[in-house]
């Protein structure tokens, strides 16, 4: 099973970088996860797109589409969606003819440094899930909060319970992929 993780920070040290390294260790077998590259996506505009996707538009609408789920890790920017990921969301669910994302599940993790974990992003994006017809896994959440103190300086989760919670929303996104497939 094949998912395509994407991931709403572009800096090196993203505590939702993190949180993908440690969900790719906890994953169970059979899960294969590749990460989508949206840092050199151009700023979206409709002009551009009707004259062609560009180039980094058109491979990540392939590596969309050849997924069977999508794997959404995200900090939460004043209250919603960082600007990169949902300029991502924006080209690749353009034209909608053309939109990537139509019929896929997904499943959604937010980490954050302060003390709700992101829960308002994770609330945006399915908001965003429902125009674009994405099948989000409602449970378990998974909402990293005060995320400094979780994560030591080699970018290891040290937090246990955070651990066991990223392996069962792993287990349940493989059985929720297989579920919306069928
Ligand atoms: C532009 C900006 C807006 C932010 N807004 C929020 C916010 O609304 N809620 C929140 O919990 N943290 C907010 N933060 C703090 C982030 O949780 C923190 O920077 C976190 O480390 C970002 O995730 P990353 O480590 O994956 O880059 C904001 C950070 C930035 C840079």
């Amino acid at each position: 099973m094949k998912i395509l993780a994407i991931v709403g920070s572009l800096r090196k040290a993203s505590y939702n970088r993190m949180a993908l390294n440690t969900a790719m260790e906890v994953a169970p077998e059979g899960l294969e996860i590749s990460v989508a590259e949206i840092g050199d996506l151009p700023p979206y505009n409709q002009d551009v797109q009707d004259a062609g996707d560009p180039p980094s538009v058109v491979r990540l609408k392939e590596e969309i589409r050849s997924a069977d789920g999508i794997l959404f890790l995200t900090p939460e920017y004043n209250y919603s969606m960082p600007g990169v990921l949902k300029n991502a969301i924006d080209w690749a669910s353009r034209p909608p003819k053309e939109n990537a994302f139509n019929d896929k599940p997904c499943g959604i993790i937010s980490a954050s440094t302060g003390l709700l974990g992101g829960a308002r992003v994770q609330y945006h994006l399915r908001q965003t899930c429902v125009f674009v017809n994405m099948h989000p896994m409602n449970k378990p959440e998974v909402m990293i909060s005060k995320a400094t103190e979780k994560f030591d300086a080699k970018g290891k989760l040290t937090d246990e319970a955070t651990r066991k919670i990223l392996s069962t929303f792993m287990q349940s996104l493989k059985e929720w992929v297989e579920r919306i497939k069928r």
